[in-house]
Formats: structure tokens, C-alpha cells, sequence
């Protein structure tokens, strides 16, 4: 059931009116669903009952404290991938010894305060970083458990900016290389060798490519074992897509299905535990982002409904060519026209939306579609424009999880010349 839908002509977010939320709050403002958000975490949840998996939440997705909040009661792991994250994690008081450390680029500085939190796993992607990890909890007197992201060299069919498992990417360890890395890992002082990952991509809309990735990393899980190394768990990463437009993702319930009927055949059941890192599929389709309409102009060439977001509060369709449905919150009744939907930024990459059929006017209010993972997240300030506000709504009530940035704290950071 779609968390949000228009009844007697006004666009609902679970039972709060939209326009309530922009009346309240101003916008550009996003607007998240709880409920959407404990659903997705719970259809995985429902689908790994009875087996031994850690459902880790991917930060980037979304790090607002209430939505790390909400899915740690929920009981979800974290996927963190800076110190920043971790802190994040920590401040709504999740379990650090639930959180994997990922990313390819680990200061000394974020190993010593994961370690000293007490986090989970490294996963750990270069030989260089596997000394550097091994150095820090040496001095620290502590070893790192520590899990070798390896890249399977699978293709995820996805856009080659979120594309991470194949040979030419800059992540993992290369799947040829694997063996030797975990030979010498086993060998080093400060590390604990517990566990294998891999992550191949986002917005992966096939099963195909998570059994691939899986068969690959379970042939190493056999090889290890015959070298006399045990491992504990595997993680396969996040990755699984959502619907922006007319894509067909598997359910979480058929990918969670096939990837354990695959291991099964491959392992005696609950030898491993099995882990997860998904973002998008959790929180994707729990937002929207609230927009009004400045102005329209037609230039006779086009037609551009000139709105209050911009490519700083949403870069994805700047970015990545993103499609994002565009749905008025009082639909008029009148002639459609298509539209541009461009923000206020002084680039022609601000766009938000392309030929979108509309019935507009100035002061109309538009809700972008599926912005709930990578969106508030890769804001920025440019044009010196503050980030938009974020709201949760539950139910019938809406709570405000991020002020709107006042245009005083852009600066405050700043200092005029002496
Ligand atoms: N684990 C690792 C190691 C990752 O690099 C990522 C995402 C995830 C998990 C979570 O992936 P997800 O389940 O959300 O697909 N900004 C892009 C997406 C970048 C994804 C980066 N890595 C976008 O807006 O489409």
C-alpha cells in the first residue's frame, strides 16, 4: 500500500495533509513515511525469520537521527562508511558492536574511534589498509575483527557511477587476489580474520547479479576454509533497487529466497551467519520531497515550472540522469502542458524533471517521488542556499527530524580576513 495518495483532491502523507506540512515547516522540505520505512525493514526481517542474518542499515542512504533511530528499534545492524556515520549510529544509541565499517579510504584517526567503540567488522578493501588497521589496534592493544571485501568482478546491469563490483571499479579486493590477502591477514598481529563481503552496485533491479556475487564469494569461502581459514559470517552487500519509474525490482522477500536457497546448496544451514547492507530498498521509497512552484515561464521554446528545490537539495537527476515522478499535491483540473521542472540555481544542469505532463501555476505545491534515500543526503549549499528541512510523518502526526539551515549558519563557520 503507497504511503502517500490523494483523497478529495489533496495529496495525504500517511493521515497528514501535505500542504499542512508546507504551510507549517515552508518548503523545500522532505517528507519521510515511518511506517514505509518499518515495513521495508520488516518484509526483510520476515523473509531471513529463522536464519542467522544481520540486516545492516547503509547511512548513506539517509543518516537523519530519526531514521537511524527508528530502524535501530527496529533492531537493524548499520553499514557505516565515516566516523561521521558511526557518530550518527552512536548518538541515537544503536549497538556499535552491530555496525560494519566500510569504504575504501579509512583515516587512522575514524580505525581508532571505530575501535575504540567497539565496532563490529572491518571490512576492509586494500592490502594497505589491512597494515594500517593491523597498526592502529596494535597500539591500541586491541585486534580488529576484520572481513575482506572482495570484488567478484560481476556485472549489476546498473549506471556506471553506482556500479562497484567489477574489475575496473576501485573497490574490493580482485577475486584472484583474495586468497593471498587473507593469508597474510590470518598472519597479522592486530587482525582478526571473521568475515568475507562484497557489495557489486546499487539500484541492481535483477536477482542474476546478487547470485553471481554470491557464488563467487562462497567459491572463496571454500577455498579459505582449505587453507585452514574459518569464517564466521558473509556479507553480500546492499544494492537491491527500487521503482523511480517503470523499473521491475524483485521483492525483498523473492531476493532474501533465492540468495538463501543458493548458499543452502552451497552450505550446511546456519554454518554462516549472513548479513546485509541495504539503503535504498529501505528508506528509497519512504520520501518525498515537497517543492512549490515560483514561477512559469514559457520561453516558446519550452515550457519550465521554475520550483523552490533545486539541484543542491536533489543532484540524483543532475548526477545520474535520474527520473524522479513529479505529483501535484491539489491536481487541477485543466489542459496538461509539458513542463520543465528547474530550481532556482544559476546552472542549466539544474534540472529536476524533464517533459513532465502538468497542469501548474505559481504557488502550486509539487512532491518529487521516491527521495528518501540519496537525496538529502548529497545536498549541498551551493547558490549559499540551506539545506531543506526534514519531516517524519507517523500516522497522523508529523514530527520536524532537521530544521530548514538558516542562512546565518552557512556562514558561521567562515571568518573575514584580520
Ligand atoms: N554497502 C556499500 C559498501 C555501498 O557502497 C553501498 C552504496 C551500500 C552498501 C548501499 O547500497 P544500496 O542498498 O543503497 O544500493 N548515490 C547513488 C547511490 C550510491 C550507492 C553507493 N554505495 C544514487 O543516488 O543512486
Amino acid at each position: 500500500m503507497p504511503w502517500y495518495d490523494h483523497r478529495n483532491g489533496e495529496l495525504f502523507a500517511e493521515a497528514v495533509r501535505l500542504a499542512d506540512i508546507a504551510e507549517r515547516y515552508g518548503t523545500p522540505t522532505f517528507v519521510y513515511s515511518a511506517s514505509a520505512i518499518r515495513n521495508a525493514y520488516r518484509e526483510f526481517a520476515k523473509a531471513c525469520a529463522g536464519r542467522r542474518v544481520t540486516i545492516c542499515y547503509a547511512l548513506k542512504a539517509n543518516s537523519n537521527l530519526a531514521v537511524v533511530d527508528l530502524l535501530a528499534r527496529e533492531g537493524a545492524g548499520f553499514d557505516i562508511v565515516s566516523a561521521g556515520e558511526l557518530r550518527r549510529v552512536l548518538a541515537v544509541g544503536g549497538d556499535p558492536a552491530r555496525v560494519v565499517f566500510s569504504g575504501v579510504g579509512k583515516s587512522a584517526a575514524e580505525m581508532r574511534e571505530a575501535l575504540e567503540a567497539g565496532v563490529g567488522c572491518f571490512n576492509v578493501e586494500s592490502d594497505s589498509e589491512l597494515e594500517r588497521l593491523s597498526e592502529v589496534a596494535q597500539a591500541l592493544g586491541r585486534r580488529a575483527a576484520v572481513s575482506l571485501r572482495v570484488n567478484p568482478d560481476v556485472d549489476a546491469r546498473t549506471h556506471p557511477y553506482i556500479s562497484t563490483g567489477l574489475r575496473q571499479n576501485k573497490f574490493g579486493i580482485a577475486h584472484g587476489r583474495a586468497r593471498a590477502t587473507y593469508r597474510r591477514a590470518a598472519g597479522l598481529p592486530g587482525i582478526d580474520v571473521v568475515g568475507i563481503d562484497c557489495h557489486i552496485g546499487s539500484q541492481i533491479t535483477e536477482i542474476a547479479p546478487f547470485l553471481a556475487a554470491a557464488d563467487r564469494v562462497a567459491d572463496l569461502v571454500d577455498e579459505l576454509r582449505a587453507d585452514g581459514i574459518e569464517l564466521r559470517h558473509i556479507d553480500l552487500g546492499g544494492g537491491l533497487g527500487v521503482r523511480y519509474r517503470d523499473e521491475d525490482p524483485p521483492s525483498r522477500q523473492a531476493l532474501m529466497q533465492a540468495i538463501f536457497e543458493r548458499l543452502d546448496s552451497r552450505f550446511e544451514a546456519g554454518r554462516y551467519e549472513i548479513m546485509f547492507e541495504f539503503g535504498r530498498a529501505l528508506v528509497g521509497n519512504a520520501g518525498l520531497l515537497l517543492t512549490r512552484v515560483e514561477y512559469i515561464k514559457d520561453t516558446g521554446e519550452r515550457r519550465f515550472a521554475i520550483v523552490d528545490a533545486a539541484m543542491n537539495d536533489l543532484i540524483r537527476p543532475s548526477l545520474y540522469d535520474a527520473w524522479h515522478g513529479v505529483v501535484p499535491v491539489r491536481p487541477r483540473a485543466g489542459a496538461t502542458l509539458p513542463h520543465d521542472i528547474v530550481g532556482p540555481v544559476c546552472e542549466s544542469g539544474d534540472w529536476l524533471a524533464r517533459e513532465r505532463m502538468l497542469c501548474v501555476e505559481p504557488g502550486d505545491l509539487l512532491a518529487f517521488e521516491s527521495a528518501g534515500a540519496y537525496a538529502m543526503v548529497m545536498s549541498s549549499n551551493y547558490n549559499s542556499r540551506g539545506r531543506a528541512a526534514e519531516v517524519m510523518v507517523d500516522g497522523d502526526r508529523a514530527q520536524l527530524v532537521r530544521e530548514r539551515e538558516s542562512l546565518e549558519s552557512l556562514y558561521a563557520l567562515e571568518r573575514t580576513l584580520k
